[in-house]
């Protein structure tokens, strides 16, 4: 018989390309753009208080604008939203792709005058957010982490969108460090988004949890508050 060889198919590299619609990347046969215009219907204030990111976020008693660092930004959805909600937001992505696409996105949301108030209130640092955590010169509030992408989620859209995304995020290897350089930091408070029945990042048990349908925030408490 005759033996067939099958040539073991290398996937295509990731590329980035500029578009008319905004920096896009292109791979396995989808593409991914960042797009903080799908937030606005969440923007409205009644709305924006009822999600659980903000609410996870409360820190009472205190005064001023708050800051917070999201130390694993990627396409920069949940610290538009604490933006949003008036926090001065530090956001550090590691992956070069992803960061470039979230660069791109950010500097089309200041151009619209819906979302330019809270995008002029994110400030993106370009690489890892343990290093950025470690020299970090003040003390933030807040340091949000959500270092990996919820399985679960509703819309084919979403889905297709974290597909690309899961195939291009490394599973993060260093849940520990990652934590502990959030701890080092001395944030009031540390926000983890977990899947809604996940484990605890890096096994550590928070303070307290606040849990929706789909994901759960796993707050730990570093100060009285
Ligand atoms: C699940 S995504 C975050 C999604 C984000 N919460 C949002 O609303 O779009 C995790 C991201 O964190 C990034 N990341 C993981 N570890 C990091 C680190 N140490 N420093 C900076 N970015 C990191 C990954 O590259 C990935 O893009």
């Amino acid at each position: 018989m005759k033996e067939v060889m099958r040539m073991k198919e290398e996937p295509a590299a990731p590329f980035l390309r500029q578009e008319k619609e905004g920096l896009t990347l292109y791979a396995n046969g989808m593409s991914l753009r960042g797009d903080l215009t799908r937030m606005k219907p969440r923007l409205k204030a009644a709305r924006l208080r009822s999600e659980l990111l903000i609410k996870a976020a409360r820190i009472k008693n205190k005064e001023g604008p708050l800051t917070a660092v999201d130390a694993t930004a990627g396409l920069g959805e949940d610290a538009f939203l604490l933006a949003a909600a008036g926090w001065q937001v530090y956001l550090c992505e590691k992956d070069p792709l992803i960061g470039a696409l979230l660069e791109d996105s950010l500097s089309r949301a200041v151009e619209d005058p819906e979302l330019a108030e809270a995008a002029s209130r994110m400030k993106l640092i370009l690489g890892d957010s343990r290093e950025f955590l470690a020299e970090i010169g003040f003390t933030p509030d807040l340091v949000h982490l959500d270092p990996m992408f919820p399985e679960r989620q509703k819309s084919a859209l979403v889905k297709k969108k974290l597909q690309l995304l899961q195939q291009l995020e490394k599973p993060c290897d260093d849940e520990a460090g990652l934590l502990r350089s959030a701890m080092d930091a001395k944030p009031q408070k540390i926000l983890i988004k977990r899947p809604v029945k996940g484990p605890y990042l890096a096994g550590i048990r928070p303070s307290y949890s606040i849990a929706g349908s789909v994901i759960r925030y796993d707050c730990i408490l570093l100060q009285d508050m």
